[in-house]
C-alpha cells in the first residue's frame, strides 16, 4: 500500500534509496563569498552593509515600503504586536492550526492567543469564524488587542477579508507570514496586508539565512518605528548612548543577513523550481481516488513551500506516516492544534471543526527544491 507514491518520490527527487528530507536548504550562489566577506571585514554581528542590502532585497521584492531584519520570525512577531500595543492580559485571535511560534509570540507579549477555526480550503484562519467570534464576544471576557491570522504552508488565508473585518472592529492585524515568501494574494505579496507581517528565515523555509526573520510594513514611518525599537530604541550620536524606549535587541546579525543576500539572488530560481515540484505532484494524486492533492485557494499564487496531501482518515494518513518515514522519506503531519496543547488548554476557542479535520487527515511531503534544477 502506498509504494506507488513512495517510488514517485524517490523519482521526483532522483534519490533511488537515500534519506529523503521534508525541506532542506540549497547553496549554489554567492554564499561562501559573502560569508567570507563579511568575516574578512569583522563585521559579523549587528552592524554591517549586508542588513541594509537584505532588507532592500526583501523590501523590493515584497513591495513592502519597509523591511526589518532580526533574528528570527518569533522574535518579529513579538515585537510587530508589541508595537500595535498588545499588553499583558489582551486577548489576541489567531488559529489553533498553526507552528507553536504563533501562539507563543502572542503569549511572550504577555497577552492570551484565542484560537479560532481555519477555512478547509486555504488552510488559514476562517473570515466567518473571525466574524461569528466578534460578534458573540462578550468585553468582559478581555479587551481584544490584535488578530494574528497565519498563512500556512506557502497558501494565502482570505487576508483581504480578514482585514476588513478587524478594521470594523478596530482591531489591527498582524500577520504571521512566516512560511510565505514569494506567495501572494490577488497580486499582493503576503506579510503586506496588516499593520505589520513576518517573514522567517529559518533553516526549513524557502530561503535561510540560518536563522532569521524580516518585519514587512506598508507605511514608512511604522517601519522607521520598528527598525528603531528592534535596535533597542537607539537615539542615532556619534557616541552618545541614549535610548528612548524600552527597544529590543532583535536585530538580524551581519553574518546571517550575508547569506540572506545570496539566497534572495536565487528566490526566483527556487521560486520555478517549487512550482515544477508542485505540478507534477498536482498530477500524480490526479490519478489517486483517496488520496487528495490540497492546492492553493483561488486569488492565491503559492510559494509551495510545503506540498500538502489529505487522506479520508486519519487510519490511512497514519498508515502513510508509518510507511513513508519507514522507507527514510520524510512525510510529517499537519501540527497539534494549539488548544490540545498543555500550556493553551484553558484558552479560548470556538470548536475548531475544520481545524480538527484537517489536522487529522492531512501530509505534508518532501518540498525540497532541487539544486541541479535550480543551478
Ligand atoms: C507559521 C510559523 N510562524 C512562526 C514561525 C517562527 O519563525 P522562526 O522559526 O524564524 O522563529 C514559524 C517557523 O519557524 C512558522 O512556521
Amino acid at each position: 500500500m502506498f509504494d506507488d507514491v513512495l517510488s514517485f518520490i524517490r523519482q521526483l527527487y532522483r534519490e533511488p534509496e537515500g534519506f529523503i528530507p521534508l525541506h532542506a536548504p540549497i547553496f549554489f550562489g554567492h554564499e561562501k563569498e559573502y560569508l567570507c566577506d563579511c568575516i574578512d571585514s569583522t563585521f559579523v554581528s549587528s552592524v554591517g552593509k549586508y542588513v541594509d542590502r537584505f532588507e532592500d532585497m526583501v523590501c523590493d521584492f515584497t513591495d513592502a515600503a519597509r523591511a526589518i531584519a532580526v533574528v528570527n520570525g518569533t522574535c518579529g512577531l513579538t515585537a510587530a504586536l508589541g508595537m500595535v500595543n498588545v499588553r499583558p492580559g489582551d486577548l489576541v485571535l489567531t488559529q489553533a492550526l498553526t507552528f507553536v511560534a504563533s501562539a507563543n509570540a502572542i503569549s511572550h507579549t504577555g497577552a492570551k492567543p484565542v484560537f479560532l477555526d481555519s477555512d478547509r480550503d486555504s488552510l488559514g484562519m476562517s473570515p466567518d469564524a473571525l466574524k461569528a467570534f466578534l460578534k458573540n464576544h462578550n468585553p468582559a471576557d478581555g479587551h481584544i488587542a490584535a488578530c494574528v491570522p497565519v498563512h500556512i504552508l506557502g497558501h494565502a488565508c482570505r487576508i483581504r477579508e480578514i482585514c476588513e473585518i478587524c478594521a470594523e472592529y478596530d482591531i489591527p492585524v498582524v500577520e504571521d507570514a512566516a512560511e510565505v515568501l514569494g506567495s501572494r494574494y490577488e497580486g499582493q505579496h503576503l506579510g503586506t496586508f496588516g499593520t505589520f507581517g513576518v517573514l522567517s528565515f529559518n533553516g526549513n523555509k524557502t530561503i535561510t539565512t540560518g536563522g532569521g526573520g524580516m518585519i514587512l510594513t506598508k507605511d514608512a514611518e511604522l517601519g522607521a518605528h520598528a527598525k528603531h525599537m528592534t535596535t533597542t530604541a537607539k537615539i542615532p550620536h556619534k557616541w552618545e548612548f541614549r535610548h528612548d524606549n524600552i527597544g529590543w535587541n532583535y536585530r538580524m546579525p551581519n553574518v546571517n543577513a550575508a547569506l540572506g543576500c545570496a539566497q534572495m539572488e536565487k528566490l526566483d530560481a527556487i521560486l520555478m523550481d517549487k512550482q515544477v515540484i508542485a505540478s507534477a505532484y498536482k498530477a500524480f494524486f490526479e490519478e489517486k481516488k483517496d488520496i487528495t492533492y490540497v492546492d492553493a485557494p483561488t486569488n492565491c499564487t503559492a510559494n509551495y513551500w510545503l506540498n500538502t496531501i489529505r487522506f479520508d482518515s486519519q487510519e490511512q494518513r497514519d498508515i502513510f506516516l508509518t510507511k513513508s518515514n519507514d522507507a527514510g522519506i520524510m512525510t510529517r503531519p499537519l501540527w497539534t492544534l494549539m488548544s490540545d496543547l498543555p500550556m493553551y488548554t484553558n484558552n479560548l476557542n470556538d470548536g475548531l471543526i475544520n481545524a480538527r479535520y484537517l489536522a487529522a487527515r492531512a501530509v505534508n511531503l518532501p518540498s525540497s527544491p532541487r539544486k541541479e534544477e535550480c543551478a
